[in-house]
């Protein structure tokens, strides 16, 4: 039982939303990024204490210096595609895509419509980013159910310059940028390892046979539909 609808339920919302890095240049009406944090602020953090902090980054010379470092972090992380382009598309279709997508973003940054960067109190947590992350998700999905689109992206993670730029102050982390945007790529299933292999039962390592005996996709089926684009990827940074 396929549920596709314009609105997606929570589950084709799980299920389907991808790291996505190309955008349309149409800006995020203030409504729809109010809609965003709102609900991304939903989310658990240790004592409710909720130090998270969000910067909204749309100023184009910011956005372009952070292009640049971008592009330097492409060159140092895939050398090899940096210097050849076209050997990406000698690599197979899922590490391809996701590749074409990550270098697209890394010279494409400036473009687009909002980069949220994500920081939070330093040392406030035994487990800093377990108090941040959950609003990130949050945030992913529901821009996923806004029909916008984004990624983290810390290929463009200068954290000096950025706590400098953008007057953070020095007791905040920045955890992780989100370059957001109405995607011209499709959401879509998301590839993963199966339950089986990452949930054991009673003892790490033991398997759990009701897991073992699940389809390989797991039940995706149920949730997106079988036309569902399926441009995603499982290998990107
Ligand atoms: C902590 C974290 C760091 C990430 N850093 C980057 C990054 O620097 N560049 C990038 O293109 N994607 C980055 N990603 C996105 C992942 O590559 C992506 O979520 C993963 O490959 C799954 O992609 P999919 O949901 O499209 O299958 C990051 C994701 C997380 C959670």
């Amino acid at each position: 039982m396929p549920q596709t609808s314009p609105t997606p339920g929570l589950f084709e919302t799980i299920y389907t939303t991808r790291a996505l890095r190309r955008f349309k240049p149409d800006p995020i009406p203030e409504e729809v990024l109010f809609q965003l944090f709102d609900a991304a602020i939903r989310a658990p953090s240790g004592q409710n204490v909720q130090d998270w902090r969000f910067v909204v980054i749309t100023d184009p010379a910011v956005k372009r210096e952070m292009q640049a470092w971008a592009e330097e972090s492409w060159k140092r992380y895939q050398p090899q595609f940096a210097a050849d382009p076209a050997a990406i598309d000698a690599l197979p279709r899922t590490k391809r895509l996701s590749l074409r997508s990550v270098e697209h973003l890394s010279h494409h940054l400036a473009e687009v419509p909002a980069i949220i960067l994500v920081c939070g109190l330093k040392g406030r947590h035994s487990t800093p980013g377990g108090s941040t992350f959950p609003a990130v998700q949050n945030l992913m999905l529901a821009a996923r159910a806004l029909g916008l689109g984004g990624s983290v992206f810390n290929l463009a993670l200068r954290r000096d310059r950025l706590h400098e730029m953008l007057a953070i102050p020095e007791n905040n982390e920045i955890y992780c940028l989100l370059p957001m945007g109405y995607p011209t790529d499709k959401q879509g299933p998301v590839r993963r390892k199966p339950v089986k292999d990452v949930v054991y039962l009673e003892r790490f390592g033991a398997a759990w046979e009701f897991a073992a005996k699940q389809p390989e996709n797991g039940w995706q089926d149920r949730w997106v539909a079988r036309d569902t684009p399926l441009n995603g990827s499982a290998t990107s940074p």
